[in-house]
């Protein structure tokens, strides 16, 4: 029986392939080449990487059936649940949004979070993403069923309280690097009889006006917290258990910015009406985040010289204080830690309501904070700006029967081909993976790219009616190499906690692509098949059974179609041609 020869893995395939075995009971499809069966791919999350591959995906990929699972009741991730004061882009609006759907109106240079939001939320619709997506809806675990060849997705209907599952070819993990927050597990934090809250859980009942509050992390949230709370809070104490480096700006935009909003003058954005004129400022700007790569090498002329741009101006926004100097300046080199401009944190720290703790805290008591060396300081709330998974493993178990679960393979490390998938976990994609951003360019660009990438693969997996892929071990130990090789090089891997290195300082870089972004959207143009490992939908496993009868769908009513079907696609004016993509695009044939 030709179900008994079915085999399931690419090795056997070929073994059987070379015996002959099941070649002999090869019979050619009777469907046309490029008629694709259904793929049923599910994204899970709706932050800006599950919009633009709602948005992307259904596109560039024929026959896929795509749903978008998100546990909250909107698209937006990071910009929807992230409503602390002060949330807000750190780099600017113009280069944070999507490269196919620009916004000339952002009100500020640096827009808050709801701009954001509501942008995202404006592009979700725009493209038909809220046809494909279902909300409330949250992962709870995924496994992997072998004979179907799909993925069982247990799902929680969060609204109702029921859960359910099903099941999907693929899977493609979007949850974000940020999303799984968590509070620091201090003894006694339980009994604080305080208002105690994650600032990505803010909570919007909250008044901290003329109130005691503890700011807990000095990564970008503790920043961007202790500056705006300041102002309005009695007294404040700030927690920062390492040193860190204070930008002026990230490209050298925005210098000397303040904490004040940087609106756009009327006529600026008039100016921007012209698309000649906001094409040009959109290049001119964004271009910017492809520089200064070099400075994230060590002992580079570029990052000595950001190191002592940066003493001077912190000396400078600290001069009230000088004190403060000593404590807040890292002995790491800037950049091992992701920079920040912090606009009036430095100008925060050195008002007579802050105190800046570098002691460890040693324990919470229903009324305070304790630090080691034994003060206790009573406050009314605290706010937790402590970040999220740095381990950046998946909150749910992810598992393949007889290899184990994803949780297990990425400890201690994270471990991903290009990090965009795992070997012997088929059929499963990350956006923004570990090891998957670049650190220059923008992150809207870099989620682009990847989704561009993935599609690339799925239009491959969908076209050629591949059953299973996942990458090789030997590939993804040669990118794990390379990388390590690479990171030697760079202040990432400098004597600094950061959620690149999982908050161990000189360990393994998991957060950054081994190279710029310029070097990533390189590579990622052309895929290397020959890295990953496929099975195929048909039993005999022979890798041309997707040619089917010899024809295209086109071809097939071509006897008297009216009108009849564009056959020579490739034919255009030929001053129309660019010879470097003539003949290239997927699509013309
Ligand atoms: C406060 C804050 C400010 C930031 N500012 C900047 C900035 O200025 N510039 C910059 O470049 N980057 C910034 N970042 C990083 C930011 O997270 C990324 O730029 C980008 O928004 C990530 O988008 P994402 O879709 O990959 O992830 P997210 O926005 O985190 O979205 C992930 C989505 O997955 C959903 N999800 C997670 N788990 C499940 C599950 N089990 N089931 C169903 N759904 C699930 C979540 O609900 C969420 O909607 C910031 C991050 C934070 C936290
Ligand atoms: N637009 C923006 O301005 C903005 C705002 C927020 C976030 N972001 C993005 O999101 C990323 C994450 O930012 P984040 O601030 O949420 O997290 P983060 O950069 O990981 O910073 C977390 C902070 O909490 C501290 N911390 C963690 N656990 C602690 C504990 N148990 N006790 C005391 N301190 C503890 C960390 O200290 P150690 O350093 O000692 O580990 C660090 O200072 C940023 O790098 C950025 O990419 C951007």
């Amino acid at each position: 029986m030709v179900a008994k020869a079915t085999v399931d893995s690419a090795e056997g395939a070929s073994q059987s392939l070379r015996n002959g075995s099941l070649n002999a009971l090869f019979e050619l499809g009777e469907h046309p080449v490029d008629e694709s069966p259904k793929l049923k791919v599910a994204v899970i999350g709706a932050g800006i990487s599950g919009i633009t591959a709602g948005i992307l995906l259904p596109i560039k990929v024929p026959g896929i059936q795509l749903t978008i699972l998100e546990k909250n009741a909107d698209v937006g991730g990071t910009w929807l649940e992230n409503s602390y004061p002060g949330v807000r882009c750190d780099i600017p609006a113009h280069v944070y949004q999507s490269t196919f759907e620009p916004n000339i109106g952002w009100t500020e240079e640096y827009a808050q979070g709801n701009e954001i939001r509501d942008y995202w939320q404006r592009v979700a619709r725009k493209y038909g993403v809220y046809e494909r997506l279902r909300v409330n809806t949250k992962v709870i675990a995924a496994e992997w069923a072998k004979e179907a060849a799909q993925w069982r997705l247990m799902l929680e209907d969060v609204a109702a309280a029921r859960t359910y599952s099903e099941d999907f070819d693929v899977v493609i993990a979007a949850i974000g690097r940020f999303n799984a927050w968590k509070l620091p597990e201090y003894p006694g934090i339980e009994s604080y009889s305080g208002r105690l809250r994650h600032a990505s859980n803010w909570d919007p009942d909250f008044d901290p006006q003329g109130k005691s509050v503890a700011v807990i992390g000095n990564g970008a949230s503790g920043i961007q917290v202790v500056a705006n709370l300041q102002k309005i809070v009695s007294r404040l104490d700030h927690y920062a258990r390492s040193p860190t480096w204070i930008a002026g700006s990230f490209a050298g935009e925005g210098e000397g910015r303040k904490l004040e909003p940087l609106y756009y003058s009327p006529e600026t954005l008039r100016s921007f009406e012209d698309p000649a004129v906001y094409l040009e400022f959109r290049k001119k700007f964004e271009g910017k985040f492809y520089g200064r790569f070099e400075t994230i090498l060590r002992d580079s002329e570029g990052n000595k010289k950001l190191r002592e741009e940066f003493k001077t101006s912190m000396a400078e926004r600290t001069k009230d204080k000088p004190e403060l100097l000593e404590h807040i300046l890292p002995d790491f080199s800037p950049n091992c830690r992701r920079l920040t401009p912090g606009p009036g944190y430095l100008e925060a720290l050195a008002q007579p309501n802050v105190n800046f703790i570098r002691t460890p805290i040693a324990e919470f008591r229903t009324d305070g904070i304790v630090t080691t060396d034994g003060v206790v300081r009573k406050v009314e709330a605290v706010i937790c700006c402590t970040g999220a998974n740095t381990d950046m493993l998946p909150p749910f178990p992810i598992t393949v029967p007889g290899t184990g679960s994803l949780q297990d393979a990425w400890t201690p490390d994270p471990y991903t081909y290009m990090g965009v998938a795992t070997p012997s976990f088929p059929n499963l994609v990350f956006i923004q993976g570990p090891n998957g951003t670049g650190y220059s360019g923008t992150v809207p660009n870099q989620i682009e790219t990847q989704t561009t990438y993935i599609a690339v693969l799925l239009r491959k997996v969908a076209s050629q009616r591949v059953k299973t892929f996942a990458p090789s071990k030997a590939a993804t130990d040669d990118f794990v190499a390379y990388s390590d090789a690479f990171f030697a090089r760079t202040v990432w891997t400098e004597g600094c906690r950061s959620w690149a290195n999982g908050g161990r300082p000189g360990a393994r870089i998991h957060g950054h692509w081994p190279g710029s972004a310029s070097h990533l959207n390189f590579v990622r143009r052309n895929p290397r098949w020959e890295d990953w490992e496929w099975t195929y939908k048909s039993e005999t496993q022979n890798r041309f059974a997707y040619f089917g009868n010899g024809r295209t769908s086109k071809e097939s009513p071509l006897d008297g179609a009216d009108p009849p079907p564009d056959l020579v696609k490739y034919l255009k004016r030929p001053d129309e041609i660019d010879l470097r993509i003539y003949h290239e695009e997927w699509f013309d044939v």
